[in-house]
């Protein structure tokens, strides 16, 4: 479980994250959701650390990331797996030994032990006979599950996906969100997800924060979006007047 408190940040000036307190609860998917520019990525980089926040705290399973030794950050960085935006992967690298760098990196495994890893996870993400592929020979959705892949190897406690659909079709996208839901569930990760999705907030979203201006707006699941009276929320995720009108319909009671 992550705990964010009373976050602050802001660049010169500019508040870009005003008193930001939420829970990231473990074994479900956590996500993140606002307009671009509301914060979902500053707040995120504040998680992981590459961001100081100006005062708040950030609680790893009760402990506050911002007190840590070094060597203590550096551990808890081990156990934070991360899938990046536009999945990075490593173009030189075959499938294989994108997976396998975190290993070479973290990891004194003797090779064998290493292979034997790797093709658990890509076994898992349901990836077989790629292992020698390059990533520009597999297609969107199958780059998407080598990054995730990757992010799992090395057994993560905390699980972050910036904008795991970003460029996949409906359909790969559903099976991807899934597959990040299964994950989580099966090893109680605290997984994280930053979208604006409205699929996978609908699909995926146990718990949803939602960020507006950089402040949390409203927190939930998704089944409470469905009922939410703030306006704000409901003209982000039902965008197109046909969900407005859907939501309507639904809330007076003329749904199915
Ligand atoms: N390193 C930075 N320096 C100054 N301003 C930044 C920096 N990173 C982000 N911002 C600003 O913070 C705001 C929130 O950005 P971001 O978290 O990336 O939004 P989102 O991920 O929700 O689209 C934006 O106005 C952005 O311009
Ligand atoms: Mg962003």
């Amino acid at each position: 479980m992550i705990e964010i408190k009373n976050i602050h940040k802001q660049f010169g000036e500019r508040v870009i994250l005003d008193d930001i307190t939420a829970t990231m609860e473990a074994g479900k998917c956590n996500l993140i959701i606002g307009t671009s520019g509301s914060g979902k990525t500053v707040l995120t980089k504040c998680m992981v650390g590459l961001f100081e926040p100006d005062s708040g705290e950030i609680l790893y399973d009760g402990v506050d990331m911002m007190k840590m030794e070094d060597e203590q950050r550096k551990l808890l960085r081990q156990q934070i797996g991360m899938l990046f935006q536009g999945t990075a992967l490593f173009d030189s690298m075959t499938v294989e030994q994108n997976v396998t760098f975190p290993l070479d990196m973290f990891t004194k495994l003797s090779s064998s032990e290493k292979k034997k890893r790797v093709n658990e996870v890509l076994e898992r993400v349901k990836l077989v006979d790629a292992n020698a592929r390059f990533p520009s020979e597999i297609s969107g959705g199958m780059k998407k599950r080598v990054g995730i892949a990757r992010a799992i190897v090395l057994n993560p406690k905390y699980l972050f996906c910036d904008e795991p659909n970003s460029g996949l079709d409906p359909q790969t996208s559903l099976v991807i969100d899934k597959l990040i839901q299964e994950i989580t569930r099966e090893f109680n990760t605290t997984t994280i997800v930053i979208t604006h999705d409205m699929n996978s907030v609908m699909e995926i979203g146990d718990h949803i924060v939602y960020l507006h201006k950089g402040r949390k707006q409203w927190e939930g699941t998704n089944k409470d979006i469905i009922f939410s009276k703030d306006e704000l929320l409901n003209n982000f995720i039902f965008a197109s007047d046909f969900l407005q009108d859907a939501k309507q319909m639904r809330m007076m009671g003329h749904g199915k």
